[in-house]
């Protein structure tokens, strides 16, 4: 504690003696600086494309009944290779880096027993999941060295690419930097019966960005990495699924991707190196209701796209990468698609892919305004204050609708994500989210775009108790960036 003390205050100090030029985002910024970094060690090289893509395995439950799975895994320390011939000591659920995959289905209940084999407390937080409070993971719920607890996740929502992450107060940075994270892939009747590509054509994508040591460590210094004068922390290497940039074999037809930023600080703007078109078909909350054509998106530190790509058009032999437009350098390619064999493609997608009801304004029985700032000392804060557990910002009641207006005052993004809820995302700087916005559909995570705002709608079904909403760069929610609410009867 003392130690993560003394160095925020370094990475204050040492950003207050620079003057650094107004920039939009951190990529930016270190795009300024060349694509590399500031300061800190630059990991090994890694010839990119070695490796092929690993898939997490998926966790089968110890236990079925009627209603519910129940799985049980412990938070450990591994030793896996992820720079080549160099051992890395990971936390990961299940002992794995990524976490392994939980599959649930809508309406079926899970339970997971989550025993922590760690030498710190530790919290674990569903993000995306319309949870109960006391098993939602509240930054100060934590599980104790030695200890397990179960959670209950009830499934009542629709199918969605959630993700479950370690979520403990002060220390989610650094814990999910080193590995705790992993997906939860919930689906459900109506979206297995519509024709998109399924089982090994289905394939989970998480991105995230590290830096190591030469002898295969991991680096993390927050502060030292991206834009100066800020704790966040940018890694000069990219993984998927916990391998570097890595190449992923597939057939000539249609791939359903479903990409996750499970990364502590740093956006990507995914483009193909070809140009090609793909077909954004869901975001957070799951599908969206019709699919959209596009040859970019950007994705911000807990926001989920999925992604058609259709290779049936591509010869054998060819090549694509998967860029990140918003950098260069190291960081400018996340994976390759190789385009290895011919098959039947019996996938389409439907030009209607979920029923969707806009929540209409007038339904929100008030609108809550949250600034987005830093205060004098450099902490990042919303309405002017840090995270103190013992005061709740907002009291919304169970079962009404209310609108959340974030205002960044800062010149960067800040990916706000808010517990408990899907929201529909209204304006962004006043303009209206349309059906072709890359912000249409259920969300829980919201770019709030540098020195404007972003208005979002929700409904607070079902559960009372304390949740919070907090910027989703890790960095930032660690020190101080988050805020509780309360929902009340
Ligand atoms: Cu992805 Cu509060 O978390
Ligand atoms: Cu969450
Ligand atoms: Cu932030």
């Amino acid at each position: 504690m003392v130690t993560r003390r003394k160095m925020l205050k370094l990475s204050l100090l040492a950003g207050a003696s620079l003057m650094v030029p107004a920039v939009h985002s951190i990529n930016d910024a270190e795009a300024q600086m060349g694509g590399g970094m500031m300061g800190g060690t630059a990991s090994p090289a890694v010839t990119p494309f070695r490796r092929p893509l690993p898939i997490p395995d998926t966790l089968a439950p110890y236990l079925s009944d009627a209603t519910t799975d129940y799985y049980a895994m412990t938070m450990q320390a591994a030793q896996v290779e992820i720079l080549p011939g160099l051992r890395t000591t990971i936390w990961g659920y299940y002992g794995k880096y990524p976490g392994a995959t939980i599959r649930a289905r809508s309406g079926r209940k899970v339970v997971i027993r989550q025993t922590n084999g760690l030498p710190e407390n530790m919290v674990v937080h569903l993000h995306g999941g319309h949870t109960p409070a006391d098993s939602d993971g509240h930054p100060m719920d934590q599980i104790t060295p030695g200890t397990y607890k179960d959670y209950f996740y009830p499934n009542n929502q629709q199918a969605a690419t959630l993700w479950y992450h370690d979520h403990t107060m002060d220390l989610t940075a650094p814990h999910v930097y080193k590995g705790l994270a992993g997906f939860y892939i919930l689906e459900d009747d109506y979206e297995r019966s519509l024709p998109l590509p399924k089982g090994e054509f289905d394939v989970p994508i998480l991105i995230q960005d590290r830096r190591f040591n030469a002898d295969g460590s991991l680096y993390y210094a927050p502060g030292s990495g991206g834009m100066m004068m800020d704790s966040s922390f940018l890694g000069d290497t990219i993984l998927v699924n916990g391998a570097v940039q890595p190449f992923f074999q597939v057939a000539k037809r249609k791939y359903r991707f479903r990409i996750l930023n499970g990364s502590n600080a740093r956006q990507y703007q995914l483009r193909l190196s070809n140009g090609a078109t793909f077909t954004h078909i869901g975001s957070d909350g799951g599908l969206l209701p019709q699919p959209v054509a596009r040859t970019a998106i950007t994705i911000y530190p807990g926001e989920r796209v999925e992604l058609i790509i259709d290779f049936s058009a591509y010869a054998i032999g060819t090549q694509i990468v998967l860029k990140n437009a918003a950098s260069s350098g190291r960081t400018g390619d996340i994976m390759r698609f190789d385009v290895t064999r011919a098959v039947v493609d019996d996938s389409a997608i439907p030009s209607i892919l979920r029923p969707y009801e806009l929540i209409p304004s007038a339904a929100a029985v008030t609108t809550r305004t949250f600034t987005l700032s830093r205060n004098m000392s450099g902490v990042w804060v919303i309405n002017g204050l840090p995270f103190d557990r013992n005061r709740i910002d907002a009291y919304p009641r169970r079962g009404t609708t209310e609108i959340w207006r974030f205002v960044n005052q800062s010149n960067m993004v800040h990916p706000m994500h808010i517990h408990l809820v899907m929201f529909q995302v209204l304006d962004v700087n006043g303009v209206a989210v349309t059906p072709s916005s890359p912000y249409y559909g259920w969300k829980d995570t919201v770019q709030a775009p540098a020195n404007g705002q972003v208005r979002v709608i929700a409904k607070f079904a079902d559960y009372t108790g304390d949740y919070i909403t907090h910027c989703h760069i890790l960095e930032h929610e660690d020190r101080a960036m988050m805020s509780q609410f309360k929902v009340v009867t």
